[in-house]
């Protein structure tokens, strides 16, 4: 990333207009969960409510789920917005920042954007992604304000251990460092449920929302969890950027939440059916190089022949499929593949990658 300071992002510049397709692997979110499901009618709506400093239900709604006080979680329009706000509380100008790599891109585009200096901690695809706690600790400066880190793993889909988070958590307390962990793949962790690392100590702030584990995007059911003190200046910082959200969405969002079970029972079936085509996908696939990603929507082989940009370009043109070019995350020769879209496509769409990685090997032999 350039020393410029960023005022927009990349990544979403292209998943917008250049990453659809109609086989398309370059989501990192389950297909969308149907209005319909939810059984809602025009009557549970209303335009106005009484939202002051987030909406009662929705903050009881929300705390139930984290298994915190109301008074820990600051409602967002999605991470996105979580992130943002939780940065722009605990960053000011010239702070260093310790950020993964590779990352989810906005991450690094709203720390430069706040104009924090950017230092970053390996997580290296021969060790399968995971984090090295010991790095981090030779990374922190006097500067150094905030780790952030996500969890799943975006791009990988690489999940950190408690203990892991537990030795972040100390090393950057002996430094009156903060740690924000973005979980909105989290909850995708299904035989053994992840506790947030919220739990883990007091220096941890955590994003999250209902878009990617349930389809529910459109909601933009996001929140953050921060100690009541911190939460209290998110709220106040909030007034500069949103002010009020949309009460509809909260609304609905309540409903949603009042329907977890049976939405993430759904995106439960459909990620696993998933999941075996995607091992299918792998098994015996020499010209990649492919991580453990049991959990969540992504992973993110290494090509190990060729350009992965000409590659992508290719697979587009020749089998109208997308997957995410990995130079998006810093890694030009991966490339990302989601696996939260209907299972018939999904089907469909490994099957056109395998052909064009063998279109592709032949036509390079
Ligand atoms: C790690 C990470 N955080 C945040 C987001 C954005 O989440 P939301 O749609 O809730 O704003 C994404 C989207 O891909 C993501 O991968």
């Amino acid at each position: 990333m350039s020393n410029t300071r960023a005022v927009a992002s990349t990544y979403l510049e292209w998943a917008k207009l250049c990453s659809p397709a109609k086989y398309n692997l370059a989501t990192s979110g389950i297909m969308s969960y149907p209005l319909a499901e939810l059984h809602v009618s025009a009557q549970d709506l209303e335009i106005n409510g009484p939202t002051v400093y987030g909406y009662a239900p929705l903050q009881e709604r929300l705390a139930r789920k984290c298994g915190v006080t109301p008074d820990c979680v600051v409602a967002a329009a999605g991470t996105s917005m979580a992130n943002h706000l939780a940065m722009a509380t605990l960053l000011e100008p010239g702070d260093d920042v310790l950020i993964e790599q590779p990352t989810y891109g906005p991450v690094l585009e709203v720390a430069s954007y706040l104009q924090a200096s950017i230092l970053r901690f390996e997580r290296r695809a021969e060790q399968d992604f995971q984090i090295d706690p010991d790095e981090i600790a030779r990374r922190i400066t006097s500067k150094t304000r905030l780790i952030c880190l996500t969890n799943l793993h975006n791009p990988s889909g690489a999940l950190t251990s408690e203990e892991t988070l537990t030795r972040i958590g100390r090393i950057a307390q002996n430094s009156e460092v903060q740690v924000l962990v973005d979980e909105v793949y989290l909850d995708m962790v299904y035989d053994q449920p992840a506790r947030s690392s919220f739990h883990l100590g007091s220096n941890f702030v955590v994003t999250n929302s209902l878009t990617k584990a349930y389809g529910l995007s459109g909601l933009r059911c996001g929140w953050i969890l921060a100690q009541p003190d911190l939460a209290k200046r998110m709220w106040r910082l909030n007034d500069l950027f949103a002010a009020t959200p949309v009460h509809p969405g909260e609304l609905l969002s309540v409903v949603a939440l009042d329907q977890l079970c049976k939405i993430n029972a759904r995106a439960r079936a459909l990620l696993e059916a998933n999941r075996t085509a995607l091992d299918a996908f792998f098994s015996g696939r020499g010209d990649l190089d492919s991580f453990d990603s049991r959990w969540g929507t992504v992973s993110f082989p290494r090509m190990k022949n060729g350009s992965v940009d000409e590659f992508c370009e290719f697979l587009r043109a020749r089998y109208q499929t997308s997957v995410v070019p990995g130079r998006f995350f810093e890694m030009p020769d991966h490339f990302r593949i989601g696996i939260g879209g209907d299972p018939a496509m999904t089907g469909e769409a490994l099957k056109r990658l395998a052909a064009a990685l063998d279109d592709w090997g032949s036509n390079r032999s």
